[in-house]
């Protein structure tokens, strides 16, 4: 992991190599200036949704193919961004555009089934062992439903969530997502702390908050509300604050816990799910839980989401007991896409490519940390990885907190003014594609090393 003799960055440097750096991203993007100038005149902060808007500002995409997107200045990048991690298929790849062409050729929606989500569903069920599923369209509506449905199996309204776990934006998991140090509370009993404004204090007060990696604080939180638990969600390995790993037995501590006292055990797999092995955090770490939450990867960019779950917790459905619905779920261009991203493209020579790329990073990029003697380290799942700007290894949110941020944008801008796009923020990792290529990631490792000189120098 990090190397022994890894030395402090001086934070002056990093301030001085920001600055330039920042000039620079500036100067090559004035169109996406005036864009993002008109935009904030019809809409707040200028983005369509506020992860959008990074500093020092957003870059305007025009069109993608390949590993590559290019901005509306023109400029070229090899996407490790890949639309948060969505496009693990890369963008305009020809079997996508094809099945969606010739889809849209035939209709766009119907809001009837097709026959395409039958093949999908028997897919997921494959891949992730959960024989009952649903279609929603985004990450949010599927841990929004799969929380519904918990509740309704146990008849209990409470839910436990982990500490800076991110489960998409609807009320009852917008809780302690980045909490600010003065209100989170002491780490062995954390607080419950709104993301937003407009949150409903009686909705935040049912959702308990404990740190990742922690089953004693786990089993303090069962005992302190007996009974009243309907389920415990968690992202089986963090990825919204760069990628926090589960300690070995812990997910499945987790579901003992959970079912010694009644309660389901639901995954948030809309980052994990078909991007670190085919059946996501669930084949990687061999733990199934009751429901399963995904989207991004499984839609082959387009607009998409899935709950999965046992057959006896999804009868809540069958029964009419839980209203599981939406105008666009199953969509046809959706489903067609989907389906060609799972039995076609996503197969098991995606995943030997994904693993081979990861290893051309990892020891790449360890390989750099050493020679600089850096306080970073590398963590990659296959098609997801990132650089920790620290050397221990974080195992929860209060190590996170440590992190220096500076360094993390300092690495972002050393990378997208040198071609390679990643999504902005600390928080963030890559997503690689099927069709990135040794030469695209070594990209990556070429910057990295520019930035590991200048600091250094
Ligand atoms: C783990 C996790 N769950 C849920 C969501 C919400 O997904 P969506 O943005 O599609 O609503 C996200 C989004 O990034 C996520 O990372």
């Amino acid at each position: 992991m990090s190397t022994p003799t890894a030395r402090q960055v001086s934070t002056s440097r990093v301030k001085e190599l920001i600055a330039r750096q920042e000039d620079r991203f500036r100067h090559a993007r004035p169109r996406s200036q005036k864009l993002w100038q008109e935009a904030r005149e019809l809409m707040p902060r200028g983005v369509p949704s506020s992860f959008q808007d990074a500093a020092p500002q957003p870059v305007f995409v025009e069109r993608g193919r390949g590993s590559r997107v290019w901005d509306v200045d023109g400029n070229e990048y090899i996407d490790f961004h890949n639309g948060f991690g969505v496009m693990v298929v890369g963008h305009a790849h020809p079997k996508i555009v094809d099945a969606v062409s010739k889809r849209i050729g035939l209709g766009s929606h119907f809001a009837q089934p097709v026959a395409e989500v039958v093949v999908v569903a028997r897919e997921l069920a494959r891949r992730f062992g959960q024989p009952q599923w649903r279609f929603t369209n985004s990450g949010t509506e599927s841990t929004l439903d799969a929380v519904r449905i918990a509740r309704a199996f146990t008849g209990r309204q409470r839910l436990i969530k982990m500490e800076a776990s991110y489960h998409g934006h609807h009320d009852a998991l917008m809780v302690s997502v980045e909490p600010p140090p003065d209100l989170m509370g002491p780490p062995e009993e954390p607080a419950s702390v709104p993301q937003s404004e407009g949150i409903p204090p009686a909705v935040v007060e049912l959702t308990t908050v404990v740190p990742f990696n922690d089953l004693q604080a786990l089993e303090r939180a069962f005992t302190k509300h007996p009974d009243e638990v309907a389920a415990v969600i968690v992202e089986p390995a963090m990825m919204n604050v760069g990628i926090v790993l589960p300690d070995s037995g812990y997910l499945a501590g987790l579901r003992d816990t959970a079912h010694r006292h009644g309660a389901l055990l639901i995954f948030d797999e809309v980052k994990t799910g078909a991007t670190i092995a085919a059946g996501g955090a669930t084949e990687r770490f061999g733990v199934t839980p009751d429901l399963i939450a995904l989207a991004k990867a499984i839609g082959g960019g387009l607009p998409c989401g899935a709950i999965g779950g046992r057959a006896d917790v999804m009868e809540v459905i069958e029964e009419k007991r839980v209203a599981q619905m939406g105008t666009f779920n199953g969509n046809p261009l959706t489903m067609a896409a989907s389906k060609v991203t799972l039995l076609e493209i996503l197969d098991a020579s995606a995943y030997s490519h994904f693993d081979a790329l990861a290893e051309t990073l990892q020891g790449g990029l360890d390989s750099v940390i050493g020679e600089y003697e850096l306080p970073f380290h590398v963590i990659t799942l296959a098609a997801r990885g990132g650089v920790t700007y620290r050397s221990q290894r974080v195992r929860n949110y209060r190590d996170y907190l440590e992190i220096d941020k500076s360094n993390a944008y300092l690495a972002w801008l050393y990378q997208c003014n040198r071609g390679v796009l990643m999504a902005p923020g600390a928080e963030e990792n890559w997503t690689l594609s099927v069709q990135h290529s040794v030469d695209d990631v070594q990209r990556y490792v070429d910057n990295f090393a520019e930035m590991a000189r200048d600091l250094r120098s």
